[in-house]
């Protein structure tokens, strides 16, 4: 943590592991990445589900809904705030946009992890390096399990599924920087978990991830 005079590290007086004990859980973060359309959000989603019926304490952090609040789009904060406060903090899908939108949401789940929650995001994180900070953030400074999951689902794929029509408005030029058509996707190289997304039914591969769990011993095969 770099020392800036002004402001200052507080301890917490309730640590990480007694919260862990009081939940009977690990904190930890499962980080879905992939395209668009990759099947991210319906995979976590189902993991969720899984996890909170087991008893666990859980949240979902899902790309599509923080960019409604937490990294709300500039259009969004333009009506309440003001066009130049907009411009200043409103999130788009520039290259610099997708590093502070990965940033804040790095933040949040060390900050949910801490606090005891298994916390599962669905962001395309299309960078290699803004998923790496995540993690150096999470576990390094924060001593917190990262399992990186990689939803590989092929791009053709995603393109046939495009479930919300923005392929085919990628392709017809009218979104800019959009992952997979006119902006890189870099693969993760060294994931925790890679599943391929158009191998099973999104239930079973949510399935995976929860065995996957089980054999790290980041949740109880009883619960
Ligand atoms: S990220 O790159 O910053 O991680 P994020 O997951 O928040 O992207 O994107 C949320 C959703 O915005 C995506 O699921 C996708 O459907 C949509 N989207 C809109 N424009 C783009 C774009 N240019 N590139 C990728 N996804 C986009």
């Amino acid at each position: 943590m770099s020392e800036v005079p002004q402001v200052v590290w507080h301890q917490s007086s309730v640590g990480t592991e007694e919260r862990n004990r009081r939940l009977g859980q690990r904190g930890c973060v499962l980080w879905f990445t992939g395209l668009s359309g990759s099947g991210k959000s319906t995979i976590a989603n189902a993991v969720e589900r899984k996890l909170f019926d087991r008893g666990a304490y859980t949240y979902l952090l899902d790309g599509d809904n923080v960019r409604h609040g937490l990294c709300a789009t500039p259009q969004i904060l333009a009506s309440i705030h003001g066009e130049s406060f907009a411009k200043r903090f409103g999130l788009g899908f520039g290259p610099e946009d997708r590093e502070e939108n990965i940033r804040r949401v790095g933040a949040v789940t060390q900050l949910f992890a801490s606090a005891g929650l298994i916390c599962l995001t669905a962001f395309v994180s299309p960078y290699k390096r803004d998923r790496d900070r995540v993690r150096d953030v999470v576990t390094g400074e924060h001593g917190l399990p990262f399992i990186e999951v990689f939803v590989n689902t092929p791009l053709e794929i995603c393109m046939q599924r495009d479930p919300k029509g923005l392929y085919r408005k990628a392709i017809a030029g009218e979104i800019p920087n959009f992952t997979g058509i006119s902006d890189p996707y870099e693969p993760p190289t060294s994931a925790e978990l890679e599943l391929a997304g158009s191998g099973a039914l999104p239930d079973a591969l949510a399935d995976e991830v929860i065995a996957f769990l089980i054999a790290r011993r980041l949740i109880s095969s009883e619960t």
